[in-house]
């Protein structure tokens, strides 16, 4: 196969055809409508790639995601009913309910069992419309949205976050309710977390709403500063190929909850509030008191945060291709401690490095999703096709590899 084969075209045609997928849509499904003939605003907000610091953001440490160039577009207006519809281009059929009854459908482990019910696509926006009324803001008016996505779903790339983002943004312009992107990546979060039900921390929405050109996002989760970290990744001739390993995965179920109890227990066996407040040197009193399985968990975690503090001073000294040995480490941490790669995700990881690139790692939250691999320009078709070749040898189904460009957050287009 060759490299042509597997990388997708440069990915600036498909933003617009996103946004005016949303637009068209918007005007099949709610043209007809009295209040819906044209949609008053355009919003869109990106996935993300993590560059490092997994498992992290739960624990209250340190992440460094940055937005990527692949975004969910909305179309957006107020309708008048009372109602929130939502169409989106991946279902066949809108699906809607009451404002009113949101306060019934969520959260979702309390939802009264008469309550109404969505497919779960729409949760998402749903689900943000929930915690924005929680947060205050009134959506009586009701309000139509339209929804279209050039982001992987299922690829650890944060298509979840994108939609919350972007729906987040324009219900807050629409209903004035003049709440900063911090405040809306909460908004986002408790969307996920207790409307969809996926125990997720915090960083992929605070990347989605911070996101900017050629920068990284360093953020402390436990205070939520955000600091702005240029990657220099391209002045040093450098890019970020994803090979998305096509194994989908769900965080709602199984093995994310699971590592998250387990870093629960090791910090309360540890006496401390989160494992942010373990460091490397305490590792060997970690082992002291606590089982073999939960060590390997909280030294994931531990060693993690430490890379990403490495990593940022890396990139402010300038030295982009020296954070190649700490995506490697990362992995490494992640495939034998935290024990949540794939074979599919090694695969990509090994034929990465094989071919030249300078550092690669699983991203997102593992069983399944992407890799990325920090790769020298000229390098990228060599890495692309020795991904393809690994992967025929090795019986998995091709994976689907592209370059991401560091983009910025999510905003209003139109
Ligand atoms: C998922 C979650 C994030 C984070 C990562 C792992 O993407 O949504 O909050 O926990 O996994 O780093």
């Amino acid at each position: 196969m060759t490299a042509e084969a597997t990388m997708d075209a440069a990915p600036d045609p498909r933003v617009p055809a996103a946004g005016a997928a949303a637009q068209a849509l918007f005007a099949s499904t709610f043209g007809a409508s009295t209040f819906g003939a044209l949609p008053t605003g355009a919003w869109s907000a990106p996935g993300r790639v993590n560059l490092i610091g997994e498992h992290t953001d739960y624990n209250e440490g340190f992440v460094l995601p940055f937005a990527i160039d692949r975004r969910t577009h909305v179309a957006a207006a107020l309708n008048g009913t009372g109602r929130i519809r939502v169409a989106s281009t991946f279902a066949d059929a809108p699906a809607e309910a009451a404002l009113d009854d949101l306060d019934v459908m969520f959260p979702a482990s309390e939802a009264r069992s008469d309550a109404p019910r969505v497919t779960e696509w729409a949760t998402y926006p749903l689900g943000v419309a929930w915690a924005l009324r929680l947060a205050g803001t009134a959506a009586g008016a009701g309000v139509d949205i339209a929804i279209a996505s050039d982001v992987p779903v299922g690829a650890g790339l944060s298509s979840s976050a994108a939609i919350e983002g972007a729906v987040a943004s324009a219900l807050n312009d629409l209903l004035g309710a003049g709440l900063g992107p911090v405040a809306l990546a909460q908004i986002g979060r408790r969307a996920e977390n207790e409307a969809v039900g996926a125990p997720t921390g915090i960083m992929d929405q605070m990347a989605a709403m911070l996101g900017r050109t050629d920068a990284a996002i360093f953020l402390d989760c436990r205070s939520l500063a955000a600091d702005i970290v240029d990657l220099g990744f391209s002045a040093a001739g450098l890019e970020i190929v994803v090979i998305d390993t096509r194994v989908s995965h769900a965080h709602s179920t199984g093995g994310y909850r699971e590592r998250r109890d387990a870093c629960e227990r090791g910090a309360a066996l540890m006496g401390v509030p989160a494992l942010r407040d373990v460091s490397v040197g305490d590792l060997e009193r970690a082992q002291q008191v606590m089982d073999a399985v939960t060590l390997r968990r909280v030294r994931h975690v531990v060693t993690e945060n430490q890379r990403v503090l490495d990593t940022v001073r890396a990139l402010r000294a300038g030295s982009p291709a020296e954070i190649g040995p700490l995506l490697d480490a990362s992995h490494a941490s992640m495939r034998d401690d935290f024990e949540i790669s794939t074979p599919e995700l090694d695969v990509a990881v090994e034929a990465a490095r094989a071919a030249g690139a300078l550092g690669a790692r699983m991203t997102g939250g593992g069983f399944g999703g992407a890799a990325i691999a920090l790769t020298p320009h000229e390098r990228i078709d060599a890495v692309a096709e020795a991904a393809a070749s690994a992967f025929a040898s090795a019986g998995f189904a091709a994976p689907h590899v592209f370059t991401v460009a560091p983009s910025h957050g999510a905003r209003r287009d139109a």
